[in-house]
């Protein structure tokens, strides 16, 4: 029902020309940037439908951002594996697969990130974790973010690889300032892995133009940002969403 009426209501065309236009984004933009990986997998479409949705009410909607957020968070921390091994079963037989690293500290943008974080954590449950608070100027034309607090793992730039988690990446202004503050404290550029919810090619690209080097991992690529800086066609505000403060 939900999927007929955002189709029947859906101001930019129809389903098919809605499908076509998101796969171009996609597949554009992950040619033009070897370290941007857009998710596809099944699972994810349906979770994203009920996100999505603006009738769904928050109890919902955090029981499938956290069933989202769970897959996405083992995606990227698949990503952080750096070796690989062969183990026996018990039927005898080997089995080859990569091997979790420990060498990994996640890193959310509060106050969003912190729910990414939370996947995270069921993930790793002892893993290393920072934190990053960053707000927007109120007092400037620009509103250009400004970095209120953070407080690192200590010798963060020994860890194989830093997860940094933020949901929304919509102009990117957040995420460059956090990114940042990593590559201040002595990360490396290629050891950052940047897991996001929806991101949109704005983002994508004021990220990477300045950071070429860091990995970006996302549950889905919009296509648009609206004039009020949301991401289209989005989901609202995350943390308003996840968190009940509408
Ligand atoms: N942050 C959000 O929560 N939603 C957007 O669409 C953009 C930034």
């Amino acid at each position: 029902v939900a999927a007929k009426e955002a189709t029947r209501t859906a101001p930019w065309g129809g389903k098919k020309a809605k499908e076509k236009r998101a796969r171009t984004t996609t597949s554009a933009l992950e040619a033009q940037y070897s370290r941007l990986e857009v998710l596809n997998m099944k699972s994810l479409k349906s979770l994203h439908l009920m996100l999505r949705d603006r009738r769904t009410p928050h109890a919902q909607f955090k029981h499938f951002a956290d069933r989202l957020m769970r897959i996405l968070a083992e995606e990227a921390l698949a990503t952080c594996a750096m070796e690989y091994a062969t183990v026996w079963t018990p039927t005898g037989a080997e089995y080859s697969g990569m091997v979790p690293t420990n060498n990994v500290c996640a890193v959310s943008i509060i106050r969003a990130g912190d729910a990414l974080l939370d996947a995270v954590l069921h993930c790793v449950p002892s893993i290393a974790v920072g934190k990053i608070l960053i707000q927007r100027n109120e007092n400037t034309i620009e509103k250009s973010p400004i970095l209120f607090y953070s407080k690192l793992p200590p010798r963060i730039a020994g860890y194989g690889r830093v997860l940094l988690v933020d949901p929304m990446l919509a102009t990117g202004g957040s995420a460059k300032l956090a990114i940042q503050t990593l590559i201040n404290a002595g990360v490396e550029e290629q050891n950052i892995i940047f897991a996001i919810v929806v991101c949109c090619p704005q983002g994508i690209h004021a990220v990477f133009e300045e950071f070429p080097h860091i990995k970006i991992i996302t549950s889905a690529l919009d296509p648009d940002l609206n004039e009020y800086k949301y991401i289209v066609p989005g989901l609202g505000d995350y943390g308003d969403r996840y968190y009940n403060t509408l």
